[in-house]
This record gives structure tokens, C-alpha cells and sequence, in this order.
């Protein structure tokens, strides 16, 4: 792969034909589980607000990395994105975060009511693992897989451990090992968890699923490094998201602990990691060296 090559890659377009066919299958699953009431509105409020869709994209590109058909990763990214969105939805609630602004539009819980959020994020995770476990598949055992991967990235070894560490070091300073495994979790492991389900999906060896997870932890781990430093210098306009936060709840952030300067340089090198890890690929891992750029460029 030459320089030439690499930057060729059209990672605009790449995403946007994605999240063309992603919206459309999350829009079809929520129309067959619950459409048309409240919960289905205030699911379909925050689920088709217009995120990013990194994580499902990251699966699909996975699933392709590894030489997979990517519309066998579809069922997985589409429930990782539901999870996410639960999670972001929890994330908001007046007993954590307390944001009144997600995906540019009120969250959940303002535009709707605090149970009603609440019962909305129980809902998207819940229809994750039956879209899940509906998956259709000649390989049972990858579904499998899958469904484990997922659920221990997002349940108490993952993302909701750090969620509960997030709160609980509200206010006081975390060791860099600590603030490290804090983001591991609360952010890293689901993103881990979207690249091995993705290689997982198209049957990747185990070689291979393990340099899309070294990928996936690198990565990860960037994508929230860059989030505190956005927290302390992006433009809620664009982000869609208030900015300044972390600071008024005294959350643990590189930025507090090493400053905007080294949090910037220690995404890069982290994302430096990160291509490096897919160094066995060749083209078909394009879009993923594109996306781990694209997260220490983002501005939302
Ligand atoms: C925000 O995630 C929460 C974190 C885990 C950092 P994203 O920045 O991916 O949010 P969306 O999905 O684009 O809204
Ligand atoms: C959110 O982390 C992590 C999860 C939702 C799991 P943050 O609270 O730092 O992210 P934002 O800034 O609200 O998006
Ligand atoms: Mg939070
Ligand atoms: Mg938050």
C-alpha cells in the first residue's frame, strides 16, 4: 500500500453511503418492534437523531478488513448502535450527566420525560439482543460470539463499569492508570467490541480478529481522549452536544490531568498505534486506517 493509495481512500463517501443503509435498517427495526407508541417515539428520538454511527461503521469495516460481505455485519452494527444510544441516553439523565442537548436535539429525557428516557434506553438494549439473536447466519457459533463479545463489552466488565467509575471519581484525580482504564471501559470496550463482532461476523481467523482488536483498543481509547479534549475547545454548534461540562462536574479528562497539549499528541500516537496494528492488511483495512485519522481530526 503506497502513500498515494492511502490517501485516496474517500472515507466522506464511504460513511455516507454506510449510514444511508444503517439508518434505514434501524429505522425498519424499530418500525417492527414497538411503532407508533410513546416508548417507540422517544427509542426512534434519539436512535434517528443523526449521530456519527462510528461504532456501527467501524464493524462494517471489520467485517470488510477481514474479506467479509458487509451485509452480514449489518444485524451487529445496527445493535451496537442501539446500545450506544441507550447508553448515551442514560449518559444524559439528570442523575449522571444531566445534558439537555445530544445529536443536536434535546435529550431524551427533556424531550420526553425522565422514565419514559429511562425505559426508552432499557428498550434499545434489550431489542439489540433480539435483533441480535435473530440473526440470520449458516455459522450459529459466530452468533454466538457475537452476542458474548457485545454483552460483556457493554454490561458490568464494560462500559456500565465505567459509567459507575465516571461517577464515582467525580471530584477527585484519578492516577493516569486509572483515568486510562476508566476510558477503556466506559468508551474503549464497545468500541472494541464493534471491530471483533465485525471481523467475527465475516469469520475472520483468530490472527486476524486479534489485530482488529489491538486496532479497536488503540482507538478507542483515542476517540475518548479526543471527546475531553472537544469537551474543553469544540463549539456545542457543531458537536451538537454542550461543551465545558467536564470541568463544572470536575470529571476526570487528560485535559484536566495532562493538559490540551499532550491529551492532542497522546491521541496521535495512540492512533499511530492503532494503523500500525493493521500492518498484515492490506486495501481492504483502508477504511479503517480512515477512520482512526478521522478521529483525532473530528470537530464533533
Ligand atoms: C459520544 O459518542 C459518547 C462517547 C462515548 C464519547 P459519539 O461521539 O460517538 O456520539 P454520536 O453517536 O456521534 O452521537
Ligand atoms: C459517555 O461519556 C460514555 C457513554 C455514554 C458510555 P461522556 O459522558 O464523557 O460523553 P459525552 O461527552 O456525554 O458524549
Ligand atoms: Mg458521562
Ligand atoms: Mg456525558
Amino acid at each position: 500500500m503506497n502513500r498515494v493509495q492511502t490517501e485516496m481512500f474517500d472515507l466522506a463517501a464511504y460513511l455516507s453511503r454506510n449510514n444511508v443503509l444503517l439508518d434505514r435498517c434501524l429505522a425498519e427495526y424499530l418500525e417492527a418492534s414497538a411503532d407508533g407508541t410513546r416508548l417507540s417515539e422517544a427509542m426512534r428520538h434519539s436512535l434517528m437523531a443523526g449521530g456519527k454511527r462510528l461504532r456501527p461503521n467501524l464493524c462494517i469495516a471489520a467485517c470488510e478488513a477481514v474479506g467479509g460481505d458487509p451485509e452480514g455485519a449489518f444485524p451487529v452494527a445496527c445493535a451496537i448502535e442501539m446500545i450506544h444510544t441507550y447508553s448515551l441516553i442514560h449518559d444524559d439523565l439528570p442523575a449522571m450527566d444531566d445534558d439537555q442537548l445530544r445529536r443536536g436535539k434535546p435529550t431524551c429525557h427533556v424531550a420526553f420525560d425522565e422514565a419514559t428516557a429511562i425505559l426508552a434506553g432499557d428498550a434499545l438494549l434489550t431489542l439489540a439482543f433480539h435483533v441480535l439473536a435473530s440473526m440470520k447466519t449458516r455459522r450459529p457459533e459466530h452468533a454466538l460470539e457475537i452476542i458474548r463479545t457485545i454483552a460483556a463489552a457493554a454490561g458490568p466488565s464494560g462500559m456500565v463499569q465505567g459509567q459507575m467509575i465516571d461517577m464515582q471519581s467525580e471530584g477527585r484525580t484519578l492516577t493516569p492508570e486509572d483515568l486510562q482504564h476508566l476510558h477503556a471501559l466506559k468508551t474503549g470496550a464497545m468500541i472494541e467490541a464493534a471491530l471483533v463482532a465485525g471481523a467475527t461476523a465475516a469469520g475472520g481467523s483468530a490472527q486476524q480478529v486479534d489485530a482488529v482488536r489491538e486496532y479497536g483498543r488503540t482507538v478507542g481509547l483515542a476517540f475518548q481522549v479526543v471527546d475531553d479534549i472537544l469537551n474543553v475547545e469544540g463549539d456545542p454548534a457543531v458537536m451538537g452536544k454542550a461543551a465545558g461540562t467536564d470541568r463544572v462536574r470536575r470529571k476526570n479528562s487528560y485535559p484536566t490531568l495532562w493538559g490540551l497539549e499532550k491529551s492532542r499528541e497522546f491521541a496521535h500516537n495512540l492512533v499511530r498505534a492503532a494503523i500500525e496494528s493493521l500492518s498484515d492488511f492490506s486495501f481492504e483495512a483502508e477504511a479503517l486506517r480512515a477512520i482512526a485519522r478521522y478521529v483525532i481530526e473530528r470537530n464533533k
